[in-house]
């Protein structure tokens, strides 16, 4: 292979190629505030791959055999910044109100399973925190509203019987996504997470925390691209948080419609603290308690 040279400039041409190529594969847009980091990632892409000109590394994306180097662009362009625990007032809204109201709805009309979607998952924090905090809510709920055929002296599972919860965790990028599916984290990952919840669900293995089977066994990571149109569907709740915001406002609007049709009728959407749905959407309602913020679906009756 040519060994390029170190400085290579891309010339304005070749950027808004390879700009308008990012945007189409997976939505993110990279504004002359963020340009300068696409640049920095296509230039170390670059060398790495030893072409000689942007436009020859253009060539090898829309390839045949630039798939992989593609997908390697991919996971150097997106922000995979995350924590447990993450916006505990919107977590506080999900466990205590919309948990409640879902739990409450299906068990009313017999339906006993939950179906959720961590859109964007990263390294896994996310829909870890959701399969804790269903745990936590449904043993709470049957405290309260005990099932009449429920055998007392049954040892407890984590999600009582009849329930069926299932957690997907997606991601675009491959990297996070087994780190996700490995489910160990170091101490300073754990700094969110209280005593209670890790004692009832972590494991100490030596200096680090490993998620439990039972947790575990609630969530499959999968990998699904938000920009294309064929996305998981029939999802109770969905957390798409701090994704959109690499986003510009149409591709937002497209996929807010796309999380509409994968919701069940009065499904919730959670996005990020710094995201709103305000002037992109008219289908969701927007419901604001405590510091915690989430949108239902509306329901349009003939
Ligand atoms: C900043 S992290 C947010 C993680 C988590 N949702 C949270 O709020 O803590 C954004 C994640 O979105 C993923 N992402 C970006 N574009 C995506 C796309 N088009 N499809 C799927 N995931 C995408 C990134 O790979 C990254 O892991």
């Amino acid at each position: 292979m040519a060994t390029p040279s170190l400085n290579l400039q891309i010339t304005e041409p070749e950027l808004k190629l390879l700009q308008t190529l990012v945007y189409q594969e997976c939505g993110m847009f990279f504004d002359e505030r963020r340009v300068h980091f696409l640049q920095d990632r296509l230039a170390r892409r670059l060398k790495a791959t030893g072409l000689n000109s942007f436009y020859a590394y253009y060539q090898l994306l829309t390839s045949r055999e630039g798939k992989t180097e593609l997908n390697a662009l991919l996971e150097n362009l997106t922000v995979n910044e995350t924590s447990f625990f993450r916006n505990k007032p919107q977590l506080e809204l999900f466990a205590k109100t919309v948990l409640e109201d879902v739990l409450h709805k299906k068990q009313a009309r017999r339906d006993f399973s939950l179906r959720m979607w961590s859109a964007g998952c990263s390294t896994g924090q996310e829909p870890y925190t959701m399969a804790m905090l269903i745990a936590d809510a449904l043993a709470y709920y049957y405290l309260r509203n005990p099932l009449p055929y429920e055998s007392p002296s049954a040892t407890k599972p984590l999600i009582p019987q009849p329930w069926r919860v299932e957690i997907l965790a997606s991601d675009i990028n491959y990297s996070v996504l087994r780190a996700a599916q490995e489910g160990v984290y170091p101490e300073h990952h754990m700094e969110p997470v209280d005593y209670a919840f890790r004692l009832r669900y972590f494991d100490k293995v030596g200096d680090r925390y490993a998620i439990k089977k039972a947790v575990k066994e609630l969530v499959h990571f999968d990998f699904h691209n938000l920009k294309t149109e064929f996305l998981p569907q029939r999802n109770d709740i969905i957390f798409c948080r701090n994704v959109m915001i690499y986003f510009d406002e149409a591709e937002q609007k497209r996929l807010i419609d796309k999380f509409y049709r994968c919701l069940n009728p009065e499904g919730f959407l959670f996005v990020g603290h710094a995201e709103s749905l305000f002037g992109l959407t008219d289908k969701f309602r927007m419901i604001h308690l405590n510091n915690g913020t989430a949108y239902q679906r509306i329901e349009v009756h003939a």
